[in-house]
């Protein structure tokens, strides 16, 4: 994007929680940007930031070829602060010593500020503070010119500044909740680098359709919209910058949500989105007739999609762009992956289009963490239902029957999910779990039902908390509220004879079944 903002670069050494650093100062309304920790300096030099952070990392400064960022940035008289390596790093480059700790810290830990420091404004000098930690070395030695500024349960220095220079070192995570003092040093950190605010949704969104409408000028862009937040958030966007030159095309696998095309319609045409619904359900049902190998089901909907995308925009004359949902996260990590940080992306939409179509690719939300992609598409209108919606799989139901798939088993699996996050929602649930789900066993389970024994599907209820779906654990639902669901299942969706919760946690379960 092109806006004029003041900017806070993270270099990224490989930390777990290194995006979480951005997402704090974009909080704070400030723009943030991650790169790879050995970014080149012209690079760095042209995105001209007001400030760099250094982040934690899985490595020692002390073995050879630790990483390192490119020494020019010390010259560039900026503010910078390093967290856990970040700050080692720093002590080590000044001439400081950084050694084994004998006892790591790992979690939960009091913090004590010796010294007064900007760093530390408005918090209280000489008391214990919970922090969150993570390392094995420490800082023994301060390099010349630096002063140790505060302490931890294990670290005689857990944080130090050069005063002169603007640099500092903290050892504890401050982007982490359970730092509960950390959002106050990133506020201060900013403020030392003399940053004005700018980014916020209204200004992000009004950049985004400058930019759009720049680039895209009077040619046509078509987009496939799942339904999901990202996409229909792009469309939104999309609509607002060119209206009728953008085409939505939303595909009906078969295997949605009961009531998914009616929910997308009813929002497309409140929003005067150019949409056409085309109803492949047979074609997608046909092509995985007598397939049961969860890998071969996710590999035919993919190819399907593309085949029924492909025929669709094919009758949309002179289209030049192609618009896609592609989030920040998706790019941090694709372009992180030098800082070895231990990111496993396990999953991709069907959504992921076909490149022989040559078309250039539009994608708005590039820039966004998912929390932004979710207050721009409140303000652009589209319903808070929307927005807050769990994610769903590209392959849809279909990874969630065991097994082959037919039309009666999707249709009682339709049935049981809308049960299940209707009475969730009523509860007061939905928006207390990450992700709910239905899976379909289709071994039968005796029933009774009246005075008739009958024989049914097993269907497990899963609702899981997790904050990146690469681990999560079971949601706690109340036994009443299970009992009642199970009931209301068991009484109105013909073909199921028990219910049961899944209570794995991530790992060693996955959250979907297949
Ligand atoms: P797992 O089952 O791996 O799921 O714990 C993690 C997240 O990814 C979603 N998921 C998929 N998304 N295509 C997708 O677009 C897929 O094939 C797929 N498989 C799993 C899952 O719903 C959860 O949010």
């Amino acid at each position: 994007m092109t806006l004029e903002k003041d900017l806070i670069l993270i270099l990224d050494f490989g930390s777990q929680y290194t995006q979480l650093i951005a997402r704090r100062i974009r909080e704070l309304g400030i723009y943030s940007l991650v790169k790879a920790y050995d970014s080149n300096i012209k690079e760095i030099e042209n995105l001209k930031p007001k400030g760099i952070i250094l982040s934690g990392g899985p490595n020692s400064v002390n073995i050879e070829n630790t990483l390192k960022p490119s020494k020019k940035i010390f010259a560039l008289e900026i503010p910078i602060l390093g967290i856990c390596y970040g700050m080692q790093l720093l002590a080590k480059e000044f001439g400081g010593k950084v050694i084994k700790s004998n006892k790591k810290e790992f979690g939960d830990s009091k913090f004590m500020i010796k010294k007064k420091s900007k760093l530390f404004k408005n918090i209280e000098i000489n008391l214990n503070h919970n922090v969150w930690m993570s390392h094995a070395d420490k800082v023994s030695n301060l390099p010349k010119n630096f002063s140790k500024i505060g302490e931890s349960t294990n670290s005689k220095i857990a944080a130090f500044e050069n005063k002169n220079k603007n640099i500092f070192g903290i050892q504890f995570h401050p982007e982490v909740t359970h730092t509960l003092l950390g959002k106050k040093i990133l506020k201060n950190f900013i403020e030392i680098c003399e940053c004005k605010k700018s980014w916020t949704a209204k200004k992000i969104t009004k950049e985004m359709i400058k930019k759009i409408k720049l680039d895209v000028a009077d040619d046509k862009v078509i987009l496939a919209l799942s339904g999901g937040v990202d996409s229909s958030v792009v469309a939104a966007i999309l609509n607002k910058a060119i209206g009728k030159q953008l085409s939505c095309i939303f595909i009906d696998t078969g295997l949605l949500r009961k009531n998914e095309v009616s929910e997308v319609r009813k929002i497309t045409s409140s929003l005067k989105i150019n949409l056409t619904i085309v109803d492949a359900s047979r074609k997608f049902l046909l092509a995985l007739r007598g397939v049961s190998d969860p890998e071969k089901k996710r590999k035919i909907i993919g190819k399907c999609f593309i085949d029924t995308f492909n025929s669709e925009a094919k009758k949309i004359k002179n289209v030049k762009y192609l618009g896609q949902g592609t989030i920040y996260p998706d790019v941090i990590e694709s372009s992180s992956k030098n800082s070895k940080s231990d990111v496993i992306k396990s999953h991709h939409n069907v959504g992921g289009l076909p490149k022989k179509m040559k078309l250039k690719l539009v994608e708005p939300i590039r820039d966004l963490f998912k929390d932004e992609v979710r207050k721009i598409g409140l303000d652009l209108g589209l319903p808070r239902a929307l927005i807050n919606r769990h994610p769903f799989p590209g392959p849809g139901l279909a990874v969630r029957i065991l097994g082959e798939i037919n039309h009666e088993k999707v249709r009682i699996l339709q049935e049981v999910d809308y049960i299940f996050i209707e009475e969730l929602r009523k509860n007061n649930l939905y928006n207390k779990t990450d992700q709910a789900l239905v899976v379909l066993i289709p071994s039968k389970s005796v029933g009774v039902m009246g005075d008739k024994r009958q024989y049914g599907y097993v269907v497990a209820l899963r609702a899981v908390n997790t904050t990146d779906f690469m681990t999560a654990t079971a949601s706690h639902i109340r036994h009443e509220i299970l009992n009642n669901i199970s009931t209301r299942i068991i009484n109105e969706v013909d073909g199921v004879a028990r219910v049961v919760y899944d209570i794995t946690s991530k790992p060693p379960g996955t959250i979907e079944w297949e």
